[in-house]
C-alpha cells in the first residue's frame, strides 16, 4: 500500500483572500461541508484574529464539519494564538498553523529581525500553541528563497517544539520543480528529527509552476499538500487540487494516494466559482469548460475511434459527464457524422460529403454550430426519410 497524501485545503484562507472572492459564514460552511464530501483531510478555515467575522466562520465551520481537522491560522504571535483556540473551540479536531517568515527577504526587511531571534520567535510560538492543541503546525514563510542550512536549522527547533508538521511555502512562486523538491530532499536527509514531524507543500503559481513544485515535494518525501479549488488564491493563485489529485492518480510512480472522492471534483469547481464570483479559464487543466472539449478533425476523428488517443483522463473520473465534440470550421468529417447519427439522421456517402461541405461554408462565418444549423443543413434529407 502506497503512503497516504493528506489534502490539506486552504480555498478558505489563502483561496480567499483574492479581491472580490470574499465569502460570508453561510456560504463559507456551504463550502466546507462540499470538501468534507469531497474527502478533504484538513480543511484550513480562516485567519481567526484577522476579523471577527473570519473568526466567527472558523467557529461554524467547526461545528458544521465532522471529519476533516479544522485548521485556523495565526502569525507566531501569542494573540493571534489565543483567538485562533478560541475560534477552534467547537472542532472535533482542531489544529493551529503558526509560523514566520524564514528567508533573508523577510527576516531583513519585513520583520526587520536577526535569524537567531526568528528561530526564538517560532520556537515560542509552537510550544505556546501546544498548550491549546495537541496538532499544530509550523510555517516557514517564503521557505523558498530561504537559506538552506537556516531552513534545515528552524525546522529542526520547531519540531523538538512539538510542531506536527512543517509546511515550507514557496510563498512567492519563485522556485522550479528541481529547486523546490531539493529543499524538501535537504530537510529529509539534513534534519536529525524530521520524520517526528510531516512535511507540508504549499505552493503559489507566479511563474505557473505550483503544480509541478507541489509535485516534485511529494516525490521527495513531503505527505501533505496544501491547495485550493481551482488554484484561486493570492497573486496568480495557489497548487491547483484537483491538478495535484488527477495528476497522481494518472502517475501510479508517485508513491502516494489520496482519500479524495475524484467523481466529485467538478462539482466543487462549479460551486467554489459562483460562490466566489471567479470564473475558471476555459483551458483549465481537469475543471475548464475545454477540458474535455475535441474541436479540430484529427482529434474529434480519434477520440470517436478510441477515446483513449486523446484523453488521460476519463470525464467521469471527475465528474464531467461525458467529453464534448464540438462543431468549429477545423472539425472533421467524422464529427460532424457523429452529431447527426445523435440527431438520427444516418448519412453515408455523397450526402455526407454535400452536408458537410455546406457545413464548412457556415462554420466559416459562424463561431459555434448548434443543433439548430445542423438541422437547417440536413433539412432535405430528413424530409426525404
Ligand atoms: O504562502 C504562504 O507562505 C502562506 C503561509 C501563511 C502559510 O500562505
Ligand atoms: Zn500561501
Amino acid at each position: 500500500m502506497s503512503d497516504k497524501l493528506w489534502i490539506f485545503d486552504t480555498t478558505l484562507r489563502d483561496g480567499e483572500q483574492v479581491p472580490g472572492c470574499q465569502l460570508n459564514t453561510q456560504e463559507k460552511i456551504i463550502v466546507a461541508q462540499a470538501l468534507e464530501a469531497l474527502g478533504v483531510d484538513i480543511i484550513e478555515a480562516g485567519f481567526p484574529i484577522s476579523s471577527p467575522g473570519d473568526f466567527n466562520s472558523v467557529q461554524e465551520i467547526s461545528k458544521a464539519v465532522s471529519n476533516p481537522i479544522i485548521c485556523a491560522l495565526s502569525r507566531a504571535v501569542e494573540k493571534d494564538i489565543e483567538v485562533a483556540a478560541a475560534a477552534l473551540k467547537y472542532a472535533k479536531k482542531g489544529r493551529i498553523h503558526t509560523g514566520i517568515g524564514v528567508s533573508p527577504y523577510h527576516i531583513q526587511y519585513k520583520l526587520r529581525s536577526t535569524p537567531e531571534d526568528i528561530i526564538r520567535r517560532g520556537v515560542a510560538a509552537v510550544k505556546f500553541a501546544k498548550r491549546f492543541v495537541d496538532d499544530v503546525e509550523f510555517y516557514a514563510e517564503d521557505a523558498g528563497r530561504s537559506e538552506p542550512d537556516f531552513l534545515c536549522k528552524i525546522i529542526e527547533e520547531v519540531i523538538k517544539a512539538g510542531a506536527t508538521v512543517v509546511n515550507i511555502p514557496d510563498t512567492t512562486g519563485y522556485t522550479l520543480p528541481e529547486q523546490y523538491g531539493a529543499i524538501i530532499a535537504s530537510l529529509k536527509n539534513n534534519v536529525p528529527n524530521i520524520d517526528k514531524a510531516i512535511i507540508a507543500t504549499h505552493c503559489h503559481n507566479d511563474l505557473g509552476m505550483a503544480t509541478a513544485n507541489t509535485i516534485a515535494g511529494v516525490q521527495n518525501g513531503a505527505r501533505q499538500v496544501e491547495v485550493t479549488i481551482n488554484g484561486i488564491g493570492e497573486r496568480a493563485g495557489n497548487t491547483s487540487m484537483e491538478e495535484v489529485v488527477m495528476a497522481i492518480k494518472c502517475h501510479k510512480s508517485i508513491p502516494v494516494h489520496t482519500d479524495i472522492v475524484t467523481q466529485r471534483i467538478y462539482q466543487t469547481s462549479r460551486l467554489v466559482s459562483k460562490l466566489m464570483n471567479m470564473p475558471v479559464q476555459p483551458n483549465k487543466a481537469i475543471v475548464g469548460r475545454n477540458a474535455f472539449a475535441h474541436s479540430s478533425g484529427i482529434h474529434q476523428d480519434g477520440v470517436l475511434k478510441h477515446r483513449e488517443n486523446y484523453e488521460i483522463i476519463d470525464p467521469k473520473e471527475v465528474g464531467v459527464e461525458e467529453s464534448s465534440i464540438v462543431l468549429t470550421a477545423r472539425s472533421g468529417r467524422a464529427a460532424l457524422k457523429h452529431h447527426l447519427d445523435a440527431l438520427g439522421v444516418e448519412l453515408e456517402g455523397e450526402e455526407l460529403r454535400e452536408v458537410y461541405e455546406a457545413f464548412l461554408v457556415l462554420a466559416d462565418s459562424k463561431r459555434d454550430i448548434g443543433r439548430k444549423d445542423l438541422l437547417e443543413l440536413v433539412g432535405k434529407y430528413m424530409d426525404e426519410s
